[in-house]
């Protein structure tokens, strides 16, 4: 599409950029719905960030995505940001307002929850992992009324801690390898760890104790059908693979900027899919 002087701007700052799916993503909306606007990948370096968020609102831009290695300097840096961003200790969508003052918020939980689809079950949600995207995962779970989250990750410590930062006592800790305690009675399963990932040991799971009707979801998409995907489909068990969550996390961003509130169609999907 050919842009106007009036163009809309966006884009996402990481460094490095080049892996970033969202120019993709982003680009197929607006030429989807004929925007006149533009979603750049702009790598910046760790030390030029600020100087660059900053300069936004005198570019002109509506606003950006940040991600590696930026979020969390982006907390830091934004005027204002909202509860699950604040929780989550990271920032990856900014708008710029009419002032020039700089809104942070985090999308990965809301993302999450739209992936998730048919809402969260009403039995305990047992979650792998307590990494920055595992953290999204457990705030984005509480705050969608789960009745119980159970953490689990290899280093035990590193659960603690995040179960002592979101101080909720819905949270329990349990122990790695330990699936029949883990699993028993649960209606949510998510890898939140980097496991299964190509290029990433398996991650190596009993499900027995996992009753048939929970929802088993991969927040890892490369593969988009992981191992532990496979094996929750053939026992039965619903499986949602990650790659909705990338796609859903996107909207608010490009409503903001774009003034659309776009779809996530198989289309999108089979265009993103196509990158990786
Ligand atoms: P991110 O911010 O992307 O979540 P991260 O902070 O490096 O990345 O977290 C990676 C997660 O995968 C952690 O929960 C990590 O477990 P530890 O806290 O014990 O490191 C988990 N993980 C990575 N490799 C693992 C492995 N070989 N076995 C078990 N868990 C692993």
């Amino acid at each position: 599409m050919t842009l106007s002087g009036k163009a809309k701007l966006a884009g996402v700052i990481g460094w490095p950029v080049a892996h970033s799916r969202s120019p993709r993503l982003h680009g197929f909306w607006l030429e989807a719905y004929g925007i006149d606007g533009a979603y750049l990948p702009l790598a910046v370096k760790p030390e030029d960030f600020e100087t660059v968020l900053r300069a936004l609102p005198k570019m002109g831009f509506s606003g950006v995505n940040v991600t590696v290695p930026h979020k969390e300097a982006a907390l830091a840096c934004c005027d204002t940001v909202d509860d699950p961003a604040r929780r989550i200790g990271a920032v990856n969508t900014i708008v710029v307002e009419p002032s020039g003052a700089l809104h942070g918020s985090n999308t990965d939980a809301y993302g999450f929850i739209e992936n998730l689809g048919a809402g969260v079950p009403d039995a305990p949600a047992v979650l792998l992992g307590a990494g920055g995207a595992a953290r999204a995962v457990a705030v984005a779970l509480l705050d969608a009324g789960a009745p119980a989250l159970r953490l689990v990750n290899r280093t035990h410590a590193r659960a603690e801690a995040l179960a002592s930062d979101l101080a909720d006592a819905r949270i329990s800790v349990g122990d790695w390898g330990d699936w029949t305690t883990c699993l028993a009675g649960a209606g949510l399963l998510v890898n939140g760890t980097s496991l299964g990932m190509e290029g990433q040991p398996p991650l190596e799971i009993a499900l027995d104790a996992l009753p048939a009707d929970a929802v088993v979801n991969d927040i890892v998409y490369t593969p988009l059908e992981t191992p532990l995907l496979a094996n929750a489909r053939r026992r039965g068990n619903r499986a949602v693979d990650g790659l909705g969550m990338l796609l859903h996390q996107a909207r608010p961003g490009f409503a903001a900027w774009f003034g659309v509130d776009p779809a996530v169609t198989d289309e999108l999907r089979d265009h993103v899919l196509e990158s990786l």
